[in-house]
């Protein structure tokens, strides 16, 4: 089979899985282009080759329900700057194939419920409008989605994108640069996607250092106070066992032991914010960042070891106030780098604010929970491995 720089795709039509699940603010403006960014080379060699490219994505978690606040019309709008008129913008229905467009980009494949079941008809549906299959979503592989599992299995013709199969060959680069001691730093949201890897990742770490949501459901797990922070109640016994296995693995789990919090929603009162020790959060306090003790106590296991993986930020980034933890961290990396660390951050809000800031990292990828799926489980990912 000829790989997919090699295919021709002239007069075919391309179904692209891409990853546009990029972050959006309160008035529907896109904040990081990067994921769009990367797909750019698959969509312009389908094009160059003269054929049509029909784009199927995912954007946040609408739960198989129509809802503007998902609507993919801002990527649409970007692809239109880029593009001009060649680009059109479709709900998922049969009218698709009557469509004249060099580029059509679909509506948000989870206002069906049947993209994250998995649903093999919803596969066959999509499979019709189009000849070739292509994935370039990295930062989807870890799911077992319709589009992503069922859909390339309906095609004889099917490849890996170039963003995809970038990502892909940067990991083995990684693997083969990651010198012990090792530390992987993990926060953020999407509790469970990030700590079910990191069982495998308790062979070859030293340090696991924990921030954000993720940290306070281990804080939970371990029967501390969190107040009324945010945490992840079905990842509560996954962290217990990972507490355990750490115990008896003496890997170093590190958690926060300080924390900026504030003492009810910000959205409905104005209240400062303080910074008060681990074991004294109150019932109404909520965890909004990692306090001044924490920043020193990270940064110091980031300089004692020769290789750093981070995934997830410390605190609510999405506002301004408590980006400083996340910020100080990303300091201190820049200068591991410089001084000759390894480092690799690993999905979009991290890797946005690297970016942003301009700090020296040595790679960052485009997937958080995939690419900690995709080292600890390899060719087990059916989205990648057909
Ligand atoms: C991501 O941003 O991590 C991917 O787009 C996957 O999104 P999901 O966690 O909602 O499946």
């Amino acid at each position: 089979m000829v790989s997919f720089s090699e295919f021709n795709f002239k007069g075919k039509t391309a179904l692209v899985r891409v990853d546009f699940n990029v972050p959006i603010d309160i008035d529907l403006k896109i904040k990081d282009y990067t994921k769009i960014s990367i797909s750019l080379p698959t969509i312009n060699k389908i094009i160059k080759d003269e054929g049509r490219v029909i784009l199927m994505s995912h954007l946040g978690r609408p739960k198989g329900e129509k809802n503007y606040r998902f609507s993919l019309k801002p990527i649409f709008e970007y692809l239109s700057k880029i593009y001009g008129g060649e680009v059109l913008f479709s709900e998922i229905n049969d009218d698709v194939k009557n469509l004249k467009g060099k580029i059509i980009l679909l509506e948000n494949l989870r206002f069906f419920k049947e993209e994250e079941n998995s649903d093999v008809e919803f596969a066959k549906k999509l499979s019709k409008l189009g000849d070739v299959y292509v994935n370039d979503a990295f930062a989807s592989i870890h799911r077992g989605h319709s589009s992503l599992i069922q859909l390339p299995k309906l095609f004889k013709e099917k490849f890996l994108g170039f963003s995809l199969q970038n990502e892909i060959n940067k990991i083995s680069i990684i693997e083969n640069n990651t010198k012990p001691p090792l530390t992987v730093i993990v926060g953020g949201k999407k509790v469970f996607d990030k700590i079910l890897p990191l069982k495998e990742f308790l062979e070859k770490a030293e340090n696991i250092l924990l921030g954000g949501v993720v940290a306070n459901t281990f804080l939970k797990a371990k029967g501390g106070s969190i107040g009324m922070s945010d945490y992840e109640e079905e990842s509560i016994n996954l962290a217990k066992d990972i507490i355990e296995i750490c115990n008896n693995k003496n890997v170093n789990l590190i958690f926060p032991i300080d924390f900026v919090v504030i003492e009810s929603d910000l959205e409905s009162r104005e209240i400062w914010p303080s910074v008060v020790l681990a074991e004294n959060i109150s019932d109404n306090q909520k965890i909004m960042d990692i306090g001044p003790e924490t920043k020193a106590l990270f940064t110091d296991f980031i300089e004692d070891t020769k290789s750093v993986f981070w995934s997830g930020p410390m605190g609510y980034i999405e506002n301004e106030a408590f980006i400083d933890g996340t910020n100080y961290l990303l300091n201190a990396l820049h200068d591991f780098t410089k001084k000759g660390g390894f480092s690799v951050i690993g999905g979009g809000e991290t890797g946005y604010l690297a970016n942003k800031l301009q700090k020296n990292v040595g790679y960052i990828s485009s997937g958080g929970s995939a690419l900690l799926e995709y080292i600890a489980k390899k060719k087990q990912l059916p989205a990648v491995w057909w």
